[in-house]
């Protein structure tokens, strides 16, 4: 293909090249247009000098709207004003399809009018900066698991029951009045290819039916879950840290042009290291209690609750670095969790929560491995028992401790980014009120 991409120019200056995308922007003056030309790997801005093209070209070109398609052929000029070191002096511009009115415009547009052209909007520099950062945290995390002994293993998405709760759960029709439900989590059939693999992950979309119109919530996200047999909570936790330093490093080594764009404060990135602070669920709650005391958190937490946004916020903010809560009341937690033995109230659960108020981005812990304690469970939460049948085989043919977790990638992205709203960090965001673009 006869083509350079933007990416590639610093490396051919002097050389003549074809470069093919779209109009960001433009301007003329006189004889001269500087086109600015994108071709999704970056922007580079074209100058076409009247005299040095036919003039058909040049009113093309002067005309050109906004994301225009087009092709440009000319010569890589060193240039110590552009931020990409080089510019392109023009020989031949084609209008692929000359575009007109595009409807985001250099002004600012509100937030409903940006999401109703999501599918524009991803063209703009700084949705295009997330979204790059986002490919980076999955290949990091898909990376990581490669890397240290994991198979993937996906897991359906068409699921017959429950994983979570069973408030929030998709329903849709399977075929002769059958439902089935789109998956909350792939982390019960995990539990079945950790003990066929050892270590295992699954990294896929995942739907919550929940209606919460937070920041921190989408209706249909991406969960990266591993799964560890003969493996503990504090194994988790040392997995989940791993992972997170590994995700933190390659983006700061590889996305620094995206994080400049979305002017994030990088300090903070860089000071994330080992060890993350790990806390117990009492001494969570003792802090928040604290809090109360202080002033800085308007509710008063109670011992057995589960975390809001603000508790979250509140605690992550003590430490400037992401911290783990543990042992959570087992009354709060799904029906799978291994109790602590000598609190059995408590469940082996465990959530990071990313600083900056970015909240819990992991969530995970260890399983219950005895057959006639998960058959209570299952009986307790009302779950239809026939529909685990196959999960309580895992407890009668060779159960073992096991341990694993979920990352939300979008929530990830966000804290890397440093973006307010989760929704700019997938491509087309399901939400409460949001189903399209
Ligand atoms: O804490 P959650 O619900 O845990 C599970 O689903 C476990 N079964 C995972 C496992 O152990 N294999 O979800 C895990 C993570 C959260 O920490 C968060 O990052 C993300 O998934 N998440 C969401 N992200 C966006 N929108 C939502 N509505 C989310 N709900 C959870
Ligand atoms: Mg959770």
């Amino acid at each position: 293909m006869n083509q350079t991409y933007v990416a590639d120019l610093s490396e051919k200056v002097g050389e003549e090249v074809t470069l093919k995308g779209w109009l960001y922007n433009s301007r003329s003056s006189g004889k001269l247009v500087f086109l600015q030309l994108r071709d999704g790997t970056g922007i580079v801005q074209c100058v076409v000098f009247k005299g040095n093209v036919s003039e058909n070209v040049f009113e093309q070109a002067a005309a050109a709207g906004q994301e225009s398609s087009i092709i440009v052929h000319g010569k890589v000029k060193e240039d110590a004003r552009s931020p990409i070191g080089v510019e392109i002096d023009v020989t031949d511009v084609e209008v692929v399809q000359n575009a007109s009115d595009y409807p985001i415009t250099p002004k600012e547009h509100g937030t409903e009018f940006l999401m109703d052209n999501r599918h524009l909007w991803i063209r703009s520099r700084k949705q295009h900066a997330v979204l790059r950062i986002r490919h980076t945290v999955i290949k990091a995390t898909r990376d990581f698991f490669d890397d240290n002994g994991f198979i993937l293993a996906d897991t359906p998405i068409f699921t017959p029951a429950a994983c979570e709760g069973t408030t929030t759960l998709f329903e849709v029709d399977y075929f002769d009045d059958n439902k089935a439900y789109l998956t909350q989590s792939g982390q019960l059939y995990n539990e079945a290819t950790a003990a066929a693999f050892g270590k295992s992950y699954a990294f896929g979309p995942t739907f919550r039916a929940e209606k919460s119109k937070t920041r921190r919530h989408l209706t249909e996200f991406w969960m990266v879950e591993p799964e560890m047999a003969y493996a503990h909570l504090d194994d988790v936790m040392d997995l989940g840290e791993n992972l997170i330093l590994s995700i933190v490093s390659r983006v700061l080594d590889e996305r620094k042009e995206e994080l400049e764009t979305l002017e994030r404060d990088v300090s903070v990135l860089e000071a994330i290291a080992s060890p993350f602070p790990r806390i117990h669920y009492d001494k969570a709650v003792e802090m928040l209690k604290e809090g109360h005391q202080k002033g800085e958190l308007e509710n008063e937490f109670e011992w057995g609750g589960d975390f809001g946004a603000p508790d979250e916020t509140y605690l992550s903010q003590q430490f400037g670095k992401p911290v783990f809560v543990h042992h959570f009341p087992a009354a709060i937690k799904a029906f799978y969790f291994e109790r602590d033995p000598d609190r059995p109230e408590l469940a082996l659960g465990v959530d990071l929560l990313a600083p900056e108020g970015y909240g819990e981005i992991i969530g995970g812990g260890e399983r219950a491995t005895d057959l006639d304690y998960l058959e209570k469970q299952i009986e307790e939460h009302g779950l239809p028992k026939e529909s685990f049948e196959w999960y309580l085989d895992l407890r009668r043919y060779g159960s073992v401790p096991h341990a694993g977790f979920g990352m939300g990638i979008e929530r990830c992205t966000a804290w890397m980014a440093g973006i307010e709203h989760i929704r700019e960090t997938i491509p087309f965001p399901r939400m409460l009120y949001r189903l399209r673009p």
